[in-house]
């Protein structure tokens, strides 16, 4: 197997790194970088659980080649301790019981903080439509909804 070298920021820290070439960004976050907030459903681009941010942007790190983030920022879940939109939701999640497994809710909050913070104006449908490529197994989605819309208010009245 082909082995490259790779340089790219995750959650702010510069690295260089031996990889085989095939390596997905989620098995690099996950096995060596022992990144483990990144959730593994699927692998194959379907579930969402896996979503984190490359460039400020979601994205699926199951289909993603780490060697594609050459020079790239990556952010996963683990890099948003201290992020206000983050934790509102968080808080959000809890009040309105939008998790019980919790499998999903990685993934969904990543998707979540993208459209509290790129949507301001989304209603129940737009967010219930951004939502469409996470997948959760538990809530029925109610809550998460519910969540996200909680937040999205309360920005509005801020
Ligand atoms: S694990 Fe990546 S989309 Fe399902
Ligand atoms: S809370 Fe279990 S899959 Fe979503």
């Amino acid at each position: 197997m082909q082995t490259i070298t790779l340089s790219l920021s995750v959650n702010g820290q510069i690295l260089d790194r031996q990889i085989q070439a095939r390596t997905s960004l989620a098995d690099f976050l996950r096995e060596d970088l022992l990144l483990t907030g990144t959730n593994l459903g699927c692998e194959h681009g379907v579930c969402g659980a896996c979503t984190l941010q490359i460039e400020g942007t979601p994205a699926r790190s199951c289909i993603t080649l780490a060697a594609s983030c050459e020079s790239k920022k990556v952010r996963t879940i683990e890099d948003f301790q201290n992020d206000d939109t983050m934790s509102a939701l968080r808080e959000a999640f809890s009040k309105e019981h939008a998790l019980q497994c919790g499998y999903c809710t990685p993934g969904m909050l990543m998707t979540a903080h993208d459209i509290v913070n790129r949507i301001a104006l989304a209603d129940e449908a737009r967010v219930r439509k951004e939502l469409a490529g996470n997948l959760c197994r538990c809530t029925g989605y109610s809550g998460i909804v519910k969540a996200i819309l909680s937040v999205l208010h309360a920005r509005r009245q801020a």
